[in-house]
C-alpha cells in the first residue's frame, strides 16, 4: 500500500531526524574532544546548540543581551554550525580588517548555487570568481570614480520630489523607485519609464521569489538531503527541485535582460553616458583577447546583478528610516531645514558643493545609519583557514545600540556627532553599518551620496510629520519591521506637505 501523503511527510521527517541527530551527536563529541578553549557563551543544547534560546525574529536583541553577559566575543552554536558573535568595533577591526585574508569567505549555505543566487558575489566563497568580479565592481564604485555619478543622483532626487509632492501617500513607492533609478542608470545607463518598468519588474520578481525560497529550512534540508535536487519530476518531493529551478530562471533573466539591453546599445553607439558600470566594461572588453572575453563578461554581468541587488532595497530602506526619524523628532527635521536655508537660501536647492557647510545634516545622516542599522546582523563571514569558528557575526546593531557608546541609544539624536563647538566629532557609525574587511560594502560612496541626495533634497523641500484622521486626531501606530536580511520599517500613516516656500520652478531636475 502507498502511504498517504501524511504517511509520507513523517517517514521524510523521521529520516531527516535521525540524519540530523546521528550528525550532530558525532560532531558534538567530536568537538567536545578537539576544541582549544573557546570564547564564553551560553550552555549549547545537543543537536539544536542555542537556537532555542535566540529571538527568531530580532536575533540581535538576543546577542545584545548576551554581550552584557558574556562579552564582546559570544560563541554560539546554531545547529550544527560553530558562530562567534563580535559585538565590538575593535574586535572586528582586529579580525575582519587586520586578518581578513582568512576571514573573508562566506558561510556555506546549501540554497545559494541550487536557487541562482551565486549570481550575486555577495553569497559566494572568496575567491577567483569573486575576486574578477568585486574588482571590475570596484573599479566603477571606488570614492573616486563614484563621485562622476553625483549629478544623475541629484536629478533622480529631485524627480522624486516632485513625485512626493504629487503622490505623498505612495512615499514608499517613490523612494523605491529613486533607488532602482540611481541603480539601472549608473550600472547600465538605463532610463526608467514613468511607471511599471518592465526591467524593474523583473528585478523585484527575482528577489522576492528568493527571498522566500531562501529560508534557513531549506538550506538545512538540502545540507542533508542534497539528493532532494535530482529526484525526477513525477517523485513527491521534486518540488524543491522546480522551486530551485523556478528561482534560477528568475534571476538569469534579472542578470540577462538589463545586460542585452547595454549590449545593443554599444553595438548602436546610443548610450548616453559611458562611463556606466557595464557600457564602460563592455567598452573596455573590446580591446581583450577572444580566449578571455567568457570569464570577462561571466564577471560583468555578475557584478552588474551584485550592484542592482545590493543596491534597491538597502537605499529603500535607509530612506524609510529617515522618514520615520524625521516624523518622530519634528525639532531635529526643523534645525536642520534651518541649516539648510541660512546656508544654501530658499532660492535654489542644495548641491553636493553645499555638503561640507551643512555639519548638522551630516549628523541627520550618521545617526540615520545608527538609528536602525539597516543589515542588523551584517551579512556573515567564515574563515578560509584552520581555526576554530566557522561563522563570524558582527550584528552592527549592538554596537550602535550600546549605551556607553550612545547614551539614549533607541532615541534619534544627530547632536551626538556634533562636538561643542559645532563641529562634527570622529565617530561615523558607516565606519560599522557597512561592514569591514575585503568583504565591505564595495557600494558604500555610492550608497553614502545617493542618501545624502535623497535626504538633503527632502529637507529642503517637503515637511514630514504625523498624519491626523478626518477628525484632526493624529493617528497612533505601532512601528512593524520587515525581518531577514534587511531589517526595514514597513510604511507608516504619515503627512507629507510641500514647504511653504517650494514653487515648482525650484525643483528644477537639471542639475
Ligand atoms: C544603502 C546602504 C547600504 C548598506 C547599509 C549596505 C551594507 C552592506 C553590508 C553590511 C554588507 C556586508 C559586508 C560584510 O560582509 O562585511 C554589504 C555587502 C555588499 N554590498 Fe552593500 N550596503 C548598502 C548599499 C549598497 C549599494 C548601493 C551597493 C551597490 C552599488 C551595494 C553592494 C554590495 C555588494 C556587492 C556587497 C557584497 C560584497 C562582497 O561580498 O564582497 N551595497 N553591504
Amino acid at each position: 500500500m502507498v502511504p498517504s501523503v501524511d504517511g509520507r511527510l513523517a517517514i521524510l521527517a523521521t529520516l531527516l531526524i535521525s540524519f540530523a541527530v546521528i550528525t550532530a551527536l558525532r560532531r558534538f563529541v567530536e568537538n567536545r574532544r578537539n576544541r582549544p578553549p573557546l570564547p564564553p557563551g551560553p550552555v549549547p543544547l545537543p543537536l539544536i546548540g542555542n537556537v532555542l534560546s535566540i529571538d527568531a525574529k530580532e536575533p540581535w536583541l538576543t546577542y545584545t543581551r548576551w554581550r552584557a553577559v558574556y562579552g564582546d566575543l559570544v560563541f554560539v552554536r546554531i545547529l550544527d554550525q560553530d558562530a562567534v558573535v563580535i559585538n565590538s568595533q575593535h574586535v572586528a577591526q582586529a579580525l575582519m580588517d587586520k586578518r581578513s585574508r582568512i576571514y573573508s569567505d562566506r558561510p556555506y549555505l546549501a540554497t545559494v548555487k541550487p536557487y541562482g543566487w551565486s549570481i550575486n558575489f555577495a553569497f559566494i566563497a572568496y575567491g577567483d570568481e569573486w575576486r574578477l568580479s568585486r574588482r571590475l565592481f570596484h573599479q566603477t564604485f571606488r570614492p573616486e570614480s563614484a563621485v562622476k555619478f553625483r549629478p544623475i543622483q541629484m536629478r533622480r532626487a529631485r524627480e522624486m520630489i516632485v513625485n512626493l509632492i504629487d503622490e505623498p501617500q505612495h512615499y514608499h513607492t517613490h523612494f523605491a523607485t529613486f533607488s532602482s533609478s540611481v541603480a539601472m542608470s549608473v550600472v547600465y545607463d538605463y532610463q526608467l519609464s514613468a511607471r511599471d518598468d518592465p526591467l524593474v519588474r523583473i528585478a523585484e520578481h527575482a528577489q522576492a521569489l528568493g527571498l522566500v525560497m531562501l529560508t534557513p529550512e531549506r538550506a538545512i534540508l538540502l545540507k542533508t538531503f542534497p539528493f532532494l535536487l535530482k529526484l525526477p519530476d513525477w517523485c513527491w518531493g521534486s518540488s524543491i527541485k522546480r522551486d530551485a529551478q523556478a528561482s534560477t530562471n528568475a534571476l538569469n533573466e534579472m542578470a540577462d535582460v538589463p545586460f542585452r539591453y547595454a549590449q545593443q546599445h554599444m553595438a548602436e553607439n546610443s548610450f548616453l553616458d559611458q562611463c556606466s558600470m557595464v557600457p564602460e566594461n563592455l567598452k573596455r572588453m573590446e580591446k581583450q583577447d577572444q580566449a578571455s572575453k567568457p570569464i570577462f563578461e561571466a564577471a560583468l554581468k555578475k557584478a552588474a546583478t551584485s550592484a542592482i541587488m545590493g543596491s534597491i532595497e538597502t537605499t529603500t530602506s535607509t530612506l524609510m528610516a529617515f522618514a520615520f526619524a524625521m516624523m518622530s523628532y519634528p525639532d531635529v527635521q526643523r534645525r536642520a531645514q534651518a541649516e539648510i536655508d541660512s546656508v544654501v537660501g530658499r532660492d535654489r536647492l542644495p548641491t553636493f558643493e553645499d555638503r561640507a557647510s551643512l555639519p548638522y545634516v551630516e549628523s541627520v545622516l550618521r545617526e540615520t545609519w545608527r538609528w536602525h542599522p539597516i543589515t542588523p546582523l551584517g551579512v556573515a563571514h567564515a574563515v578560509s583557514s584552520d581555526d576554530i569558528y566557522e561563522w563570524l557575526l558582527h550584528p552592527k546593531r549592538s554596537i550602535s545600540r550600546d549605551e556607553k557608546r550612545y547614551p539614549e541609544a533607541s532615541r534619534f539624536m544627530p547632536e551626538r556627532f556634533i562636538d561643542v563647538n559645532g563641529a562634527l566629532t570622529d565617530d561615523d557609525p558607516a565606519e560599522y553599518v557597512f561592514g569591514l574587511g575585503r568583504r565591505g560594502c564595495p557600494g558604500r560612496y555610492a550608497a553614502d551620496a545617493s542618501v545624502w541626495s535623497a535626504i538633503v533634497t527632502m529637507l529642503a523641500t517637503v515637511n514630514f510629520s504625523s498624519a491626523k484622521d478626518d477628525q484632526g486626531n493624529v493617528i497612533n501606530f505601532t512601528p512593524q519591521f520587515t525581518t531577514g536580511l534587511v531589517h526595514s520599517v514597513m510604511a507608516f500613516p504619515c503627512s507629507i506637505l510641500p514647504r511653504s516656500h517650494i514653487r515648482s520652478e525650484l525643483v528644477d531636475v537639471d542639475v
